[in-house]
């Protein structure tokens, strides 16, 4: 496996695979990497002649500087398991070589981006074009994986490779979960233990409301997750939506639509820690 931290470096370990006609995977990750990240890893080795994984901390997508500056940064631990799952090439660049100059490029791709975490966090979907488009030029991937934790990143990316023409495969991969059922998530590390058990709720609470849902309209199945995870001392909804699983768009009833979803954001503890994860209905 390579660590190299330039794009001009990345690019001439991949001549030789692109010459020779080779797939080349791309797994995009801000590090603090965990098993759901091992398992994107694996399924691109699998698929793909070449997986390379991008460890980079974005500063562009996170509109609160705080979470940023709280982010774990592992990369060694990171680049220990990125070799154990099949990784060849780990692209851990600068801030400096991702942005030379400040990006000013504006992407908005409503519905998608604006809902929810578009929403909550102004400005993050940007930032996430921003660093996904640069990461895709940089590479050049036949295919791309994503884990489905951030399950409107996902749309969001969509949006951008089709409005941009990108010719690159999204991949999306099932959410790895922790015994408990907790999505897991580089942030699950700043919570305690205790924490972690609170917030185990969350995804019991989701699965618990896909029973109720069958005796109750939509508008009662989301009051029903918000005062249950809200009871539990430690946690605390910040939004949760029923939507349509393809264009996110807020639904009222269960006839709506024949893919629906609903996206929940809860912080949780004292520093807060914002967790999100997400349900399946239809
Ligand atoms: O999902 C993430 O970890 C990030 O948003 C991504 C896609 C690596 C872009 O920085």
């Amino acid at each position: 496996m390579k660590l190299v931290h330039t794009i001009e470096d990345l690019q001439r370990n991949l001549a030789e695979a692109r010459a020779k006609g080779e797939k080349i995977g791309l797994v995009p990750t801000m590090g603090a990497l965990h098993e759901g990240h091992a398992s994107l890893v694996r399924r691109c080795a699998e698929e793909n002649e070449v997986t390379v994984v991008s460890v980079f901390l974005n500063p562009t997508q996170f509109n609160d500087k705080k979470d940023l500056e709280k982010y774990p940064r592992t990369l060694d631990a990171d680049c220990r398991l990125l070799e154990s799952v099949g990784a060849d090439i780990v692209f851990a660049p600068s801030v400096e070589e991702m942005y030379p100059q400040p990006d000013n490029r504006k992407f908005s791709y409503p519905p998608v981006d604006s809902v929810m975490e578009g929403a909550f966090r102004p400005g993050h979907f940007n930032g996430v074009c921003q660093i996904v488009s640069k990461l895709f030029a940089a590479v050049a991937p036949d295919r791309a994986y994503f884990g489905e934790k951030d399950f409107q990143q996902i749309a969001v990316i969509r949006a951008m490779v089709e409005d941009l023409h990108i010719e690159v495969e999204i991949i999306s991969c099932p959410v790895v979960r922790e015994q408990s059922g907790l999505a897991m998530s580089s942030r699950n590390t700043l919570l305690t233990d205790g924490e972690r058990a609170i917030a185990a709720n969350i995804f019991g609470v989701l699965m618990k409301s896909k029973n109720f849902a069958s005796g109750h309209t939509l508008n009662e199945t989301r009051r029903y997750v918000i005062d249950s995870l809200n009871a539990v001392i430690g946690l605390e909804v910040q939004y949760f939506s029923i939507v349509d699983g393809e264009t996110l768009q807020e639904l009222e009833e269960w006839t709506d639509s024949d893919d629906i979803v609903g996206c929940i954001t809860v912080f949780c503890g004292s520093q807060p820690i914002r967790l999100i994860d997400h349900i399946r209905y239809k």
